[in-house]
């Protein structure tokens, strides 16, 4: 009888706590603490040993019962729950008429030139690949035709890492990886940051974007490449935009040309922005050198192919009429959100 009294009270109490249960998670704790596996019913199951052998059967009938109905009971329990909480969702007011809270951010104007770009080029077909900031000076330098002695090597000012790698100085090196990953035909479109050892300033950073246009494929021209430039710069600036190009040099293409727009300030009469030119620079670009193409294990008898470079901190601020580039990495609130 004592065993009978004990047990009544473990159901009496759990009956009470099950009553005060007010959520899921302490449903769940009761169950646990009755019917787990060092919970009160299992407690009561171990002492049934120390019963007279007789009273042993009825008295793990009589646990089993009360098990069976506290796993009703707790059932039952997690359903009012549910339903209750269904009950308040329904009830809950929605007051239409309350103002909305003010969006906050906006879209960074760099960020939203390299979508105008990329999105440029992906209309017509171009894929957009983003490639790896820290480089090997394989891919950023030896594989473009820019061997150990060669002069532009220094030009670049690079952050030099530790086992032949560094942070990638133009987005050049991507050509290298997508032609190696790919065969011709292809055309792509790679935005990405870069970084050169340059004092900042009003017109410099030493992180900076670019994105780099790659097209190889049969019979490509220069001209291909002056017409996709200026339907790019009619589409980011307006309609009237021109575009010429300026004999360069780049080691991995020839020939090569400094990309110029029409001055969007001035629209080509000459102002303080352009230095009275009425043309700015935004990019560098040439035919792919046959040297590159060699080293990826393309035919450059075969095929031909154009690149660019294209500087979006440059084309952001002619856009927005930007005069500094430290704006942009400045973070301030004002600045933002204008955009
Ligand atoms: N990588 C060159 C630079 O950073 C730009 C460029 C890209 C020139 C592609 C030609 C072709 O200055």
């Amino acid at each position: 009888m004592e065993f009978e009294r004990a047990l009544a009270e473990v159901e009496s109490t759990f009956e009470q706590r099950l009553a005060a249960a007010s959520r899921d998670a302490e449903v769940e704790e009761l169950r646990i603490a009755y019917l787990g596996r060092s919970g009160e019913l299992t407690l009561m199951r171990r002492g049934i040993g120390k019963l007279p052998a007789g009273e042993r059967p009825a008295a793990g009938q009589r646990i089993n019962a009360v098990a069976d109905r506290m796993e009703l009971r707790l059932a039952s329990a997690l359903e009012t729950l549910r339903a209750h909480g269904l009950e308040q969702a329904l009830h809950e007011r929605v007051d239409a008429t309350f103002p909305a809270q003010a969006r906050h951010g906006s879209i960074h104007p760099i960020r939203r030139t390299l979508e105008d770009i990329c999105n440029f080029f992906e209309r017509r077909g171009y894929g957009v690949v983003v490639g790896p900031e820290v480089e090997t000076e394989y891919h950023n330098f030896d594989a473009l035709n820019i061997p150990p002695d060669h002069p532009a090597r220094e030009g670049f000012d690079s952050f030099y890492l530790p086992g032949g790698l560094l942070l990638r100085t133009h987005t050049s090196p991507m050509q290298v990886r997508t032609m190696q990953a790919h065969q011709p035909p292809l055309a792509i479109v790679t935005p990405g940051r870069c970084y050169r050892r340059d004092a900042l300033d009003a017109r410099h950073s030493f992180a900076f974007h670019q994105v780099e246009g790659l097209v190889v494929a049969e019979g490509i021209t220069m001209a291909h490449l002056k017409g996709t430039m200026e339907a790019m710069c009619r589409a980011l600036f307006g309609p009237a935009q021109r575009v010429r190009f300026r004999p360069s040099y780049f080691p991995f293409t020839e020939p090569s040309a400094e990309v110029d727009t029409t001055c969007p300030g001035c629209r080509g009469l000459g102002c303080r922005t352009c230095s009275g030119s009425g043309w700015l620079e935004i990019g560098g670009s040439g035919m792919v050198h046959p040297n590159v193409f060699r080293e990826v294990g393309y035919d450059p008898e075969r095929v031909t192919g154009w690149a660019f470079g294209l500087g979006p901190e440059r084309i952001a601020m002619v856009r927005h009429g930007i005069d500094d580039i430290r704006t942009f990495v400045e973070n301030e609130p004002a600045f933002l959100e204008q955009f």
